[in-house]
C-alpha cells in the first residue's frame, strides 16, 4: 500500500506516513492528534481538526477511500488523518485510460468503422431508443477500461444512494430524488423513511383536476370569462424545462401557453402582447419564490391583473387568475396566492431537474391535458427503471456519460454540441445546456477538494439543418467537438419528402465527421494544389447517433431523462456534487449591491460608491442616460419597471442634467 501525493503521483510507505504522525516532539500538537484520533475515517472533522488541518497534504489511496495526511502549518511534523473519497485521476483505471489514449491516438474513425464486430458491438437499443456511439473514438478495449472506471468510481453504488433517497446532495444536505416524479402510483420511493410517492401522486391528482376544470371551462375569470391564455412565469428549471417539452409537443394544440422568463421588459412586452387580463391565467413557478427575476415579473403580471380586473376585490381578482408551483408555500400566501391555488414539490427536486414536478406538469397539462403529462412521465420512468437496474454495459445514461468523461478528460474536448434533426426539439440544447452546465461546471470534488481535472463541459447546440448553416465549420475542420445526433423516424408532420432531406443530413453529418476528406482524394477530383489545404477534412472526429421512434410525450420523457443520468453519472465519475449550484450565487449577490445603490442614487440622489472605476463609471452613465430618457406612452411602462418601490418613480418628463 503507498502513500502519494494528489498531484504529484510520489509515494511514501504507508509504514513511512504512521512514523511521521506518531514522531510529533511537541506536546500540544500531540494532544491535538489525540483530539482527532476519534475523527479518523470519518467523513466530517471536527471544528478542531478543521482548523488543525493544512492544505498541504499527502494521501494514502484505500479503496475508495482515501487517508488524508494533513500537516499543520505552525507544527509541520503534527499530522492528522482523515478519511475523504480519493480523486478518480489518482486511480489505477483513470491511469490506465490515460495510458490508452496514445494507443487510439494512432486510430482513425475511418479504420476504426471498418470493423463490423466492433460497430455491433456499439449500437445498443432500449425501450425504441437506439443509440450508435461507433463513431466515437473508442474501442472493445476502452470500453472496458471505461466500465472499470465506473467501478472504481462505484457508480453502481451512487446510482443506488440516489434512488434510495440518500442525502447525496452534501452541501445541501439533501437527497436528489426527481425520479420519484414519475414513478407510478404503486412504487416505493423514500426519502427520510417516509415513502414519497403518494405525495407526488396527490400533487398530480391536484393537478389534473384543476388543469381539467380549466380547459373545460368550469374555472372561469372574475368576470365569469373561461381563460384561454395562460402566462408562466419562471426562470432557469422552472423555465427551461417546460419549455423544452412544450416545444417538443408543439403540434398537439391547446390553450395558449407562453412564457415570461427574462426580467426586460421586453420580455413581459411580449408575453403579454395580444392577451386581456378577463381570459388569462399566470403561473408563477418557482421552487423558492424568492427569485428576483421571477419574484419581479409575478409583480407587475399581478399589477397588470388587478389593474383591469381588481376594482372591487383585489384577493378575489389575484385567486382567480393567479396561481403558483413552488416548495415554499409560505411565500406563495404571502404574494397573495390562494394556497388553495398552489401546487407543491419538495426540496428533494433540483430546480433544473424538476420539470417532472409541477413545475412542469401544470404548464403542460393546462396546453396539452393531463393525460400528456402522464404518458411524458411515464417516458422518463422507463429510462429510470433502466439506468437503475440494467447493467453498466448495456445502460444507456451510463455509457453516454462514460464516452463524454472519455472525451473530456482524456481527449480534451470542452465542448459538445447537441444536434436534434427535428425542430420541435429546439428548445433541448438550451434545457441541457443548464441540466449539465450547472450540475457538472464544480471545480472541487464533493470532498471539497480542487480538482487536478476539469469536469462538466460547454453545451450548446441548434436542430439540424439550421446549425449546419451556421457553426458546423467549426466543427468539420476547427475544434473537436463531439456531437450528439438525434433523429426521428416518424416526423410529427406527414410531408414525407422534407423529412427525408432532413434525415439524409443526419446520416450524412456523422459521416462527414468520421471519414473526412482526405488530399488524395481531392486531388483525384481535380482540385487545384492551392484549394487542398483548405478543402481538407481531418475527419476522426467523434459523435453519436440517436434514433427515437416518434417525438411524443413519451419520447420526451425518455430523451430527458437520459440527458439527466448521463449527466449524474458524469458528476458521479468526477466525484463532484453534480446537484447545487453556489456557482450561481456571487452574480446574484453583487446584483443585490447594485440594486441598493441605484435606488439610493436615483431616490436619494446618493453618489454612486464602494465599487470599481469601471463599475462605477458605467453605472453612472446609466444613470444619467436614464434620466435623461422621455418615455412617450407612459402607460406603456410596466408598473413596477426594474426597481421595485413606490418611490422610484420612471421619469415620463425629460430631465436635463
Ligand atoms: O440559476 C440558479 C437557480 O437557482 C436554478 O438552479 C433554478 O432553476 C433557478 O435559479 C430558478 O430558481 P427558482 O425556481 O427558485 O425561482
Amino acid at each position: 500500500m503507498l502513500l502519494h501525493t494528489p498531484a504529484a503521483s510520489s509515494s511514501v510507505p504507508v509504514a513511512t506516513a504512521a512514523a511521521v504522525s506518531s514522531s510529533t516532539s511537541q506536546e500540544s500538537c500531540h494532544r491535538l492528534l489525540a483530539s482527532v484520533s476519534s475523527s479518523v475515517f470519518s467523513a466530517s472533522p471536527s471544528p478542531v481538526l478543521r482548523r488543525f488541518l493544512n492544505t498541504q497534504q499527502l494521501s494514502l489511496g484505500v479503496g475508495q477511500q482515501h487517508l488524508r495526511i494533513a500537516h499543520h502549518p505552525v507544527c509541520p511534523m503534527a499530522t492528522a488523518v482523515v478519511s475523504k473519497s480519493a480523486l478518480i485521476s489518482e486511480t489505477p483505471a483513470w491511469n490506465s485510460l490515460k495510458n490508452h489514449l496514445g494507443h487510439i491516438n494512432k486510430t482513425h474513425l475511418r479504420d476504426l468503422l471498418k470493423d463490423k464486430e466492433r460497430c455491433e458491438g456499439m449500437i445498443k437499443e432500449y425501450d425504441g431508443v437506439v443509440v450508435d456511439f461507433s463513431r466515437q473514438r473508442v474501442t472493445h478495449e476502452t470500453l472496458e477500461k471505461l466500465l472499470a472506471l465506473a467501478k472504481e468510481a462505484k457508480l453502481k453504488e451512487k446510482i443506488e444512494s440516489m434512488f434510495n433517497g440518500e442525502h447525496i446532495n452534501k452541501t445541501e444536505g439533501r437527497a436528489v430524488l426527481h425520479v420519484a416524479l414519475r414513478a407510478p402510483r404503486y412504487e416505493q420511493i423514500s426519502c427520510d423513511g417516509k415513502n414519497v410517492v403518494p405525495d407526488v401522486w396527490e400533487v398530480l391528482d391536484k393537478i389534473k383536476d384543476f388543469t381539467d376544470c380549466v380547459r373545460n371551462g368550469t374555472w372561469v375569470g372574475v368576470t365569469g370569462k373561461p381563460l384561454t391564455d395562460v402566462v408562466a412565469i419562471g426562470i432557469g428549471g422552472s423555465f427551461l424545462g417546460p419549455l423544452f417539452v412544450h416545444t417538443a409537443l408543439q403540434t398537439v394544440m391547446g390553450v395558449g401557453v407562453c412564457s415570461l422568463s427574462n426580467v426586460d421588459p421586453v420580455d413581459v412586452a411580449c408575453a403579454l402582447n395580444g392577451l386581456e387580463q378577463e381570459t388569462t391565467l399566470v403561473v408563477v413557478v418557482s421552487k423558492t419564490f424568492t427569485t428576483a427575476e421571477t419574484m419581479l415579473n409575478a409583480r407587475t403580471l399581478r399589477a397588470w391583473i388587478t389593474s383591469a380586473l381588481g376594482q372591487v376585490d383585489v384577493p378575489f381578482s389575484v385567486s382567480k387568475h393567479m396561481i403558483a408551483v413552488s416548495t415554499n408555500l409560505k411565500l406563495v400566501k404571502e404574494f397573495g396566492i390562494d394556497p388553495a391555488n398552489a401546487f407543491a414539490f419538495w426540496d428533494w427536486v433540483g430546480g433544473r431537474y424538476s420539470v417532472c414536478s409541477a413545475v412542469g406538469a401544470v404548464p403542460l397539462a393546462l396546453q396539452y391535458g393531463f393525460e400528456t403529462v402522464q404518458k411524458f412521465l411515464e417516458g422518463a420512468w422507463s429510462i429510470d427503471k433502466h439506468y437503475h437496474n440494467a447493467p453498466l454495459e448495456e445502460n444507456l445514461p451510463v455509457l453516454l456519460g462514460l464516452l463524454t468523461v472519455w472525451n473530456v478528460s482524456f481527449h480534451g474536448c470542452s465542448a459538445m454540441a447537441i444536434l436534434p434533426y427535428c425542430q420541435a426539439l429546439q428548445k433541448l440544447a438550451p434545457h441541457i445546456q443548464q441540466v449539465s452546465m450547472e450540475s457538472n461546471g464544480k471545480g472541487v470534488s464533493i470532498d471539497g477538494e480542487t480538482l487536478p481535472y476539469e469536469a462538466g463541459e460547454i453545451d450548446f447546440g441548434e436542430p439540424g439543418t439550421n446549425g449546419q448553416h451556421s457553426f458546423y465549420q467549426l466543427i468539420h475542420q476547427g475544434r473537436v467537438v463531439p456531437c450528439d445526433f438525434i433523429g426521428i423516424i416518424k416526423s410529427q408532420q406527414s410531408i414525407v419528402s422534407n423529412h427525408d432531406e432532413l434525415m439524409c443530413n443526419f446520416f450524412a453529418q456523422a459521416d462527414a465527421l468520421a471519414y473526412g476528406k482526405t488530399r488524395e482524394e481531392l486531388r483525384a477530383e481535380g482540385v487545384p494544389d492551392y484549394l487542398i489545404p483548405h478543402k481538407t477534412f481531418t475527419g476522426n472526429r467523434p459523435s453519436l447517433s440517436m434514433l427515437l421512434p416518434t417525438l411524443d410525450a413519451y419520447t420526451t420523457g425518455q430523451l430527458l431523462s437520459i440527458y439527466e443520468h448521463r449527466v449524474a453519472t458524469m458528476g458521479f465519475i468526477w466525484g463532484i456534487n453534480s446537484f447545487d449550484q453556489w456557482g450561481v450565487e456571487l452574480g446574484k449577490s453583487l446584483a443585490t449591491r447594485v440594486r441598493t445603490q441605484m435606488n439610493a442614487a436615483r431616490t436619494k440622489g446618493e453618489p454612486v460608491q464602494g465599487f470599481n472605476y469601471s463599475t462605477t463609471t458605467l453605472l453612472n452613465r446609466y444613470l444619467k442616460g436614464k434620466t435623461q430618457l422621455l418615455y412617450p406612452e407612459p402607460h406603456d411602462v410596466f408598473p413596477s419597471d426594474i426597481i421595485p418601490g413606490t418611490d422610484n418613480v420612471v421619469p415620463t418628463e425629460k430631465v436635463e442634467q
